[in-house]
């Protein structure tokens, strides 16, 4: 029996204003007649946690955190702390994006690390994980090794009855804003290494719990292929996730399972 409740998680990325986030949140609840065993999410920019969880206050749809640092407080300008997002009404946060992977030299090391505090503050992480379009190129094999590289550092240490909650977002680099989606054959035959290797580290019973959530380019027609997929539990969703009714669209294709 598969007990893992379907997920779509918006995530804004350095996009949207407060008026525009505001703006969302009304219009969305308006457009979502979704299933209600579908968990939905929503990851603003820090300065607009507080006003969008103010604005979600009553509805169903949870605050995501976009990125954390590792430490409760300490000497580190500029950055945020696990147990500030808790206190906001934070419920996951997503870690180790290939923007930050990428852009910030993010390691799997310093992931691993956050990881670690996010379950220490009941924080869930959203892991990200994919290969660049170089490495796709090279083979499914290749692929397949970069997914093992990342994933076995990134949790490292940590202990089966965590895992069980984690979520795992398999985002082929080359699909994130390109408009250029994995095929339903790649995004399952990811999301299934993906699995194994959860159960080959851990055990079967956390393999089949934790939740993975397919990104890349998800838009309104594409999202029935790809989250009927049977090891893709849902949709970390970027630039079609910034319009209500896009994003509400992506929702409803969720299958009932
Ligand atoms: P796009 O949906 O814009 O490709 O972004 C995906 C992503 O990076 C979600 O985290």
């Amino acid at each position: 029996m598969n007990l893992r409740h379907p997920f779509v998680v918006a995530n804004w990325k350095m996009h949207k204003t407060r008026a525009e986030a505001l703006s969302f949140v009304h219009e969305f609840k308006q457009a979502l007649p979704a299933p209600p065993a579908l968990e939905i999410a929503i990851a603003p920019s820090f300065p607009l946690l507080e006003s969008v969880a103010q604005a979600l206050e009553g509805s169903r749809i949870k605050l995501v955190a976009q990125n954390m640092h590792f430490a409760k407080e300490g000497a580190f300008t500029g950055e945020v702390s696990p147990n500030l997002l808790y206190e906001l009404g934070v419920t996951y946060v997503i870690l180790g994006h290939s923007e930050r992977r990428g852009h910030f030299r993010e390691t799997d090391g310093l992931i691993n690390q956050k990881i670690h505090a996010a379950f220490e503050f009941d924080l869930v992480p959203i892991l990200c994980v994919g290969e660049t379009l170089e490495e796709r190129q090279r083979g499914q094999k290749e692929t397949e090794r970069v997914l093992e590289r990342q994933l076995s550092s990134d949790l490292k240490d940590l202990i089966p009855s965590s895992v069980d909650s984690l979520v795992i977002a398999y985002e082929p680099v080359w699909a994130i804003g390109t408009g250029v989606h994995a095929s339903p054959a790649d995004a399952e035959a990811g999301a299934a290494f993906i699995r194994r290797s959860i159960a080959r580290w851990f055990n079967e019973i956390t393999a089949s719990s934790v939740r993975i959530l397919y990104g890349g380019s998800v838009k309104p027609d594409n999202a029935p292929e790809l989250l009927a997929l049977p090891n893709i539990d849902g949709a970390l969703v970027g630039g079609a996730s910034l319009d209500p009714k896009a994003f509400a669209e992506i929702a409803q294709a969720v299958p009932n399972r």
